[in-house]
């Protein structure tokens, strides 16, 4: 049986990404911090879909937690052919504005945490000469929106490089950008997302059915939506100083701390 473990599976993209890959008859394991929650979502999806669910909580910003999931990739006895490196989160503010230690956690769970399990994954995948990994990032890598925005360039920069240092290996690579998505995101954030206009939110399942496409066939970016699309062809065109002003404001108002 194939096995996917989803960071964040609990929640917005990767419960999606759990509910697809289920469906698809999937095995899962599901990784957040809240373990009622954990609990809760394996429960319905082993009720639902008749697959098997292992939970692991862990907290992706912290040292151990990272080890917990490493240990698992690494498990030859129970092999992973999908990795979801989804979890992720915004901070409520901008630069200066946060504590730089917010800013250093972010980095941790976006940036540390998606190398190393990257490398346990691939290193276990590449015995295999198969599997599949998915980070990720967001259409904010193209543009300057400070320490969330840069994160995730790192993200696609850093898997289109290891998506092409493994061609040839049987082991696919793919990041995937979504524009803005209905889940617990904004809110947890803080984030005031009612002027974002209704045309440019995009639902979390659409979102992994196009990215499941585009795994499937070889690419190692996915900007799951052809609205978005052409807007990061014209940010791609856009000049620096516009592209900085308009997304430095789209969807950065934040309420109350
Ligand atoms: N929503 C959007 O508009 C949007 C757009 C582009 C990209 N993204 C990206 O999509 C990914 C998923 O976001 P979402 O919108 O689905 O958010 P969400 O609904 O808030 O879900 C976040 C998930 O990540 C888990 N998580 C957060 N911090 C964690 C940590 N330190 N360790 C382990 N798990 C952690 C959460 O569970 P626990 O709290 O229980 O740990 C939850 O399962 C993120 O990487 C985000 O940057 C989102």
């Amino acid at each position: 049986m194939t096995t996917a473990l989803i960071t964040g599976g609990t929640s917005g993209i990767g419960a999606a990404f759990a509910t697809r890959l289920a469906r698809d008859g999937l095995d899962l394991v599901l990784v957040a911090r809240d373990t009622e929650r954990l609990a809760e979502r394996a429960r319905r999806l082993r009720d639902q879909h008749g697959v098997a669910v292992d939970v692991l909580p862990a907290d992706l910003s912290a040292e151990p937690g990272i080890e917990t999931v490493e240990a698992r990739l690494a498990d030859r006895s129970h092999p992973v052919d999908l990795l979801v490196n989804n979890a992720g989160f915004g901070n409520q503010g901008r630069y200066l504005e946060l504590p730089v230690a917010d800013e250093l956690t972010m980095l941790r769970v976006h940036c540390e945490a998606v190398l190393r399990l990257t490398t346990e994954a691939t290193e276990a995948m590449r015995e295999r000469r198969r599997g599949g990994v998915v980070n990720v990032a967001s259409v904010a890598a193209f543009l300057p929106r400070g320490t969330y925005g840069a994160s995730k360039a790192w993200v696609v920069q850093f898997t289109q490089g290891a998506a092409r240092d493994l061609a040839g290996s049987g082991i696919r690579l793919m990041a995937l950008c979504p524009g803005f998505v209905r889940t617990e995101f904004h809110q947890r954030a803080g984030m005031d997302a009612g002027a974002v206009p209704n045309w440019m939110w995009l639902d979390a399942a659409r979102v992994v059915d196009a990215a499941m496409t585009d795994l499937a066939r070889g690419k190692d970016l996915s900007i799951p939506d052809p609205r978005y699309k052409a807007l990061m062809g014209l940010a791609r065109i856009a000049p620096r100083g516009l592209l900085a002003r308009t997304s430095s404001s789209a969807g950065r108002r934040y309420g109350p701390r």
